[in-house]
């Protein structure tokens, strides 16, 4: 079943493209009408004609007549387009009927690399691998729902000059007491206190840089304490994965250290093509178009004067690897911000040296900073960075209290409520951070994003659990289940009966229901969950309005009741897969 809006926006654009190749429509859902067409106001801008008569001209020329109840112009030249209820009422029975739920496969895959979440080694995750990782996980979901292959790799940072001074706080410590520390998931109190020595003493900084030189060297002892350096910190970040639920799993993990062996031909490479440049003993190139402050070309350092390789190379070979080794035809790096130019700069050197190749397209999937109520960035009251395994067992804590609150469903078992809780509160920290427009900072505030009401993880869990509650009572032939604490299995509602469209609400639900495919497309395509999260919002909501006005099982007739059930029913499972491709559960009862 091809997409309402994708079939809409194609009519359209053959309109367009006879006054003008190329123009684009501009087509926008719309309050007034279903949709709204835009594009007539630029282009009658640049053909140097009156905006109205482009809108006519396009009402004139678009195939619409099988889709639509009304087409006209109206304000200066927009277009407003009514679909008709032949129309919809026959797409949302497909829909209703389709598995999965109109969203096809894309007819050629692409190979997607996902780089994300990405902790370092004997240092806490922070908050920006929180959202690293939620972000990156709902990604990798939805690219893998719409056909594409899917390859996850968590960049860990578990390489490079700090594992020196980490290995000998390891022997001062003595390996015992440091791993006991470490396996608590006490690493910012291990780092820090390596970090203490090395500022301080001068005989441990010069024992530092030996061991860095015996790493590199591949001393077997020293390997092996760097192994349980990762091993420890690996299975620290494996607790907060299964905390969150994320799909990430040890496979994904390619460290910054499996880069290392092709770091050499990495600079060797860049040699032969005429791009190394030497700039005060470093091995540097400049590729054009970033310069610094003053105006000045800005180097993208491969290799130290020292002879130590850094970040960008490994991150050069990460490329060359993602594009050759696993034929990456994308590659999406969820990384904060703050990388944003050491990130470009490595994709136009990759470029350069021809790594990157026509075909292949790296973006650098952006997000902003998350802000404690101070509009500062998010610590805890100590003052100390927010430690992420707290920050998720608080959320599940104030989830259960909000339950208690609000009033929770009678029938749960007492491990139930607790799985409801886990769902709730982790649904709650995952949804306050995919809704917004990623790039954005966003100040993280418990009690909004825990509230039962507005844009919010709870409401939407709930909006799909009081739909199902729905199909429990019909189940039950309308009345309460007899003995409280019997659990009656909601039937899958009868989603081949006819559906009528008469009352409002419930073409405005219908429409909704069809904007599906077209909201995935969006988010898959601009690596912005946000755009799933605002459609299934507005789902909701449309959801909520046509349940004030339409009761379904006190529907006056049985046909009427039995269109209601199929549309309640295809909300539901719009919800719930929804929420699992923004890596959320969706309880049954709550
Ligand atoms: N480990 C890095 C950090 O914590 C993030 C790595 C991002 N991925 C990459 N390919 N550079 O900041």
């Amino acid at each position: 079943m091809p997409d309402v809006t994708a079939l809409l926006a194609a009519r359209l654009q053959a309109a367009f493209d006879r006054l003008s190749p190329g123009a684009d429509p501009v087509l926008r859902p719309s309050d007034r009408a279903d949709f709204q067409v835009n594009g007539a106001l630029a282009l009658a801008k640049q053909l140097g004609r009156p905006p109205r008569a482009i809108a006519d001209a396009v009402v004139a020329t678009a195939e619409l007549s099988d889709m639509c109840e009304r087409v006209e112009v109206s304000g200066p030249g927009f277009v407003n387009i009514v679909l008709s209820e032949e129309f919809l009422v026959q797409r949302v029975a497909e829909m209703a009927t389709d598995p999965r739920l109109g969203i096809e496969a894309v007819p050629v895959p692409e190979v997607v690399v996902v780089d994300y979440s990405a902790p370092n080694v004997a240092k806490e995750m922070h908050v920006g691998h929180l959202r690293s990782t939620v972000i990156g996980d709902s990604l990798c979901r939805i690219l893998g729902h719409l056909g594409h292959r899917v390859v996850r790799e968590n960049h860990v940072g578990d390489w490079g000059t700090p594992f020196g001074m980490l290995i000998e706080h390891l022997n001062d410590l003595g390996e015992a007491t440091a791993v006991h520390e470490l396996s608590a998931g006490d690493l910012n109190s291990f780092y820090q206190a390596a970090r203490r020595s090395f500022d301080a003493d001068e005989v441990f900084r010069e024992r530092s840089r030996r061991r860095v030189v015996l790493l590199q060297s591949g001393d077997p002892e020293t390997l092996r304490l760097w192994r349980v350096l990762v091993d420890q910190s690996i299975a620290y970040f494996d607790e907060v994965y299964a905390k969150l639920g994320v799909l990430l799993t040890d496979d994904d993990i390619r460290g910054e250290s499996f880069y290392n062996p092709l770091l050499p031909s990495v600079v060797e490479d860049l040699r032969a093509k005429g791009l190394l440049v030497e700039d005060e003993g470093a091995r540097c190139v400049f590729p054009p178009g970033f310069t610094n402050r003053h105006g000045d070309p800005l180097p993208l350092i491969v290799q130290k004067s020292d002879e130590g390789y850094g970040y960008a190379a490994t991150d050069l070979a990460c490329i060359r690897d993602r594009v050759d080794r696993l034929g990456a035809t994308r590659i999406l790096y969820v990384v904060g911000s703050p990388q944003a130019q050491h990130l470009e700069m490595c994709f136009a050197v990759a470029k350069m040296a021809g790594w990157l190749r026509e075909g292949v397209e790296a973006e650098h999937v952006s997000f902003g900073h998350i802000l404690g109520s101070d509009h500062k960035m998010l610590r805890t009251r100590a003052g100390a960075s927010t430690k992420l395994v707290d920050l998720l067992d608080e959320a599940v804590t104030r989830a259960s209290s909000a339950m208690t609150e609000r009033g929770r469903d009678e029938d749960l078992s007492e491990a139930e409520r607790i799985a409801v809780a886990r769902a709730l509160g982790i649904g709650a920290v995952k949804y306050a951070d995919l809704s917004n427009d990623r790039t954005r900072d966003y100040v993280f505030d418990w009690d909004r994003m825990l509230a039962f009401e507005g844009d919010t993880g709870p409401y939407l869990q709930y909006a799909h659990a009081r739909i199902r509650s729905i199909f429990r009572r019909a189940a039950a032939g309308g009345t309460p289940p007899a003995e409280a604490g019997t659990v009656v299995d909601a039937e899958v509602p009868d989603s081949t009966a006819p559906v009528s469209l008469a009352a409002p609400q419930e073409r405005a639900l219908a429409v909704a229901l069809l904007g599906y495919p077209a909201a995935l497309g969006a988010a898959a395509k601009d690596a912005e969950p946000s755009k799933l999260c605002a459609y299934l919002y507005e789902l909701s909501s449309a959801f909520t309005t046509f349940y004030e006005h339409c009761p379904v099982l006190r529907a006056p007739e049985r046909a009427t009741r039995e269109s209601r059930l199929v549309l309640a029913g295809t909300t539901a499972r719009v919800l719930r897969e929804g929420l699992s491709l923004l890596g959320i559960e969706a309880p049954e009862r709550m």
